[in-house]
């Protein structure tokens, strides 16, 4: 089958153009399609004729979308709708990426496909905005929503703590923020089968078991032998500009039912470790 990947050089972009193997595969960044050019969007899809498109293109900066909602939304929903219509005309499938940040965080067990969507950020209104227009275009497409993304090719959490401790003998980490930690490779994997097996309607990807930022920050320092003392703070004493869910935790059941078993981020760090050296 025919692949379009948007969203090519991003962290999961380069993580799917790797393990995508056997089938026929063509990624693009924003320099050689800008979703939001619907002209542009729609002669891409005419002429490659993909069988599947997987929308991993997006504005993913949380703070930077607060303060540029034109982009937001101009990206992450009508950019997303855009690739939908084209998709439409040509009856190629897709798979969108979507995000726990479409949720409010004030549950304290795992999220289900089917909670109820209330974003608190820019960022997370542009997504599940796009996941609205998006069913109603496309009623058969794909919706992963994914979670606290981290792997090689791209500014990452992971990354952001081992730069600092390497330098720093304590770092202050939020520790009343709760999600899953998924690994690009674990969430490429599991978006090939999802394609494999003709998924549609929304699924939730990421890595088993979940953690506070604190919880992640420490793993990431002891896996890494490093004797930066990581101290736990809340989020009100580390103010950002766009409020983030205190518990995202996405449920598994989805990916179950499919079954596409996750492994654990624990594991997932530790791939991530040896592949980033
Ligand atoms: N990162 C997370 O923690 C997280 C959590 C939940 C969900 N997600 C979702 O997962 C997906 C992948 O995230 P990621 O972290 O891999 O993203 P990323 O590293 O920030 O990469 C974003 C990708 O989108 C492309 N892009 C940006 N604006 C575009 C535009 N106007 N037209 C076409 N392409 C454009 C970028 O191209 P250039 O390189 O040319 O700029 C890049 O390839 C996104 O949909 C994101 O919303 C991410």
């Amino acid at each position: 089958m025919r692949v379009l990947i948007l969203g090519a050089s991003g962290i999961l972009g380069q993580a799917l153009m790797r393990e995508w193997k056997g089938d026929d595969l063509v990624g693009f960044s924003s320099r050689d399609l800008d979703i939001r050019d619907e002209n542009k969007v729609h002669e891409a899809v005419v002429k490659l004729c993909p069988d599947w498109i997987v929308l991993a293109a997006a504005y993913t900066d949380v703070d930077g979308c607060e303060t540029n909602q034109e982009r937001a939304y101009g990206v992450n929903r009508d950019g997303a709708a855009k690739v939908a219509k084209a998709a439409k005309l040509t009856s190629a499938n897709l798979l969108f990426l979507s995000s726990d940040y479409v949720f409010d965080g004030r549950k304290t067990t795992p999220y289900e496909i089917d909670d109820v969507r209330n974003p608190q950020s820019v960022y997370g209104r542009s997504k599940a905005e796009a996941e609205m227009r998006l069913q109603e275009l496309l009623p058969q497409c794909c919706i992963a929503r994914t979670s606290w993304l981290f792997g090689l090719g791209g500014k990452c959490f992971p990354d952001t703590i081992l730069k600092l401790a390497a330098n720093r003998p304590v770092l202050d980490v939020v520790s009343d923020q709760r999600g899953c930690p998924t690994y690009s490779v674990d969430l490429a994997r599991a978006i090939i089968q999802l394609c494999r097996q003709h998924a549609s309607g929304i699924v939730h990807v990421t890595n088993s078991g979940n953690c506070s930022w604190f919880e992640f920050a420490g793993a990431i320092v002891k896996e890494a032998g490093l004797a930066t003392q990581v101290r736990p703070v809340s989020t009100a004493q580390m103010a950002r500009p766009a409020p983030r869910p205190a518990y995202s935790v996405l449920s598994s059941a989805s990916l179950w039912r499919l079954g596409i078993p996750m492994p654990t981020w624990q594991d997932a760090l530790r791939r991530y470790r040896q592949e980033r050296g």
